[in-house]
């Protein structure tokens, strides 16, 4: 069979791991690969270039992704479909491997409903995808944010301010919660739950009356309480997505305001999501990859890969987009503990 390989959404540390996992062992059951550039925009525009094992063989722990991403949604486009159908038969391609988020698994379960035969990969930092235990990426953004939570905790200690960190979590504060636990921060924002401004303004000044300075983590996505998202701009994207990004700012601005306590916000931003992987990503990504080539290989579509508990499995890919995960409430109720 040839297939085609491409990676959509967000980039992701451990995009290359699946990459190089999927044509070392495809090769080896006599496959050949074509890796379509920028997401669904290659099969699109019909970009593509041949992969071989030469091409894979060192890029386990590169960060990003050897074969480019965008947010190209082909259901936006007139006559996209077509488009990719053509496309892929002009490549000579029998089917696909799609490694994404929500939205570039939406796209491969409506190819698949139209007779386009996909396995699907997930992958996201932001760990949102209801159907995985866990999807890699994520790992190693809480590693990043938590060792960025460790590094401004001395430097707040020794200027006696509050800091602000937000990180990355559109409508899942799973980056928030675990790098906040882990770095011991002194209080969690998520989407999830709707935060009173003066209750974490309560938090801070106790820390400062204990003679500590605190660290507050937020997720993007998070909301005051009768209040709205922080947009960084008023554009979206092809799937309809807001650009977040501002809301640490504006917290640390009011936490000052309210408190009389210097206070700063730093945006981890795409620092979560760059450089090299994490050894639990490089598992995990390399195992998701052999499964899809093992499902492609036995002409199993229309299925994602998953992680349950210890084990790689394959679900519907309906099931895949079917639910967001988000942080239940007894996940947060547990970190509410160490707040203040
Ligand atoms: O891929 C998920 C994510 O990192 C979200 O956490 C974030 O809101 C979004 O991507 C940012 O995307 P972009 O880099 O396209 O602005």
């Amino acid at each position: 069979m040839r297939i085609g390989l491409l990676t959509g959404g967000g980039d992701c540390p451990g995009l290359n791991a699946v990459i190089r996992a999927v044509v070392l062992k495809g090769s080896r059951l006599g496959h050949e690969f074509v890796g379509f550039q920028d997401g669904w925009r290659g099969p699109l525009e019909g970009r593509s270039r041949p992969l071989v094992e030469e091409d894979v063989e060192d890029v386990l722990s590169r960060g990003g992704t050897i074969l480019g991403s965008s947010r190209t949604n082909p259901y936006k486009v007139d006559g996209g479909v077509e488009q990719i159908r053509q496309n892929l038969e002009a490549a000579g391609v029998d089917a696909l491997i799609a490694i994404g988020g929500e939205d570039t698994l939406g796209v491969a379960k409506r190819l698949t409903d139209d007779g386009i035969p996909v396995v699907g990969v997930p992958k996201t930092i932001d760990n949102d995808l209801g159907a995985t235990d866990y999807t890699f990426g994520f790992d190693t953004a809480v590693s990043i944010a938590t060792e960025a939570v460790d590094r401004l905790r001395t430097t707040a200690e020794s200027h006696h301010r509050a800091l602000v960190v937000e990180v990355m979590g559109r409508h899942a504060g799973w980056i928030a919660l675990h790098s906040g636990l882990a770095g011991g921060a002194n209080g969690i924002l998520i989407p999830e739950t709707p935060f009173d401004v003066d209750t974490v303004c309560g938090w801070v000044r106790s820390r400062f009356e204990r003679g500590h300075a605190s660290i507050i983590v937020v997720a993007e996505g998070a909301v005051p309480e009768g209040g709205a998202e922080v947009l960084a701009t008023g554009e979206t994207d092809a799937f309809g997505h807001v650009r977040l990004g501002g809301v640490g700012t504006w917290l640390a601005a009011e936490i000052e305001q309210r408190t009389g306590h210097e206070t700063r916000a730093v945006v981890l931003g795409h620092v979560q999501r760059g450089g090299t992987p994490t050894a639990y990503d490089r598992v995990l990504s390399t195992r998701f990859g052999l499964q899809a080539i093992d499902a492609a290989h036995e002409g199993d579509f229309g299925l994602m890969v998953a992680l349950r508990g210890t084990d790689i499995v394959r679900v519907p890919l309906s099931e895949a987009t079917a639910e967001l995960k988000t942080v239940p409430p007894e996940r947060y109720a547990e970190v509410e503990t160490f707040f203040g």
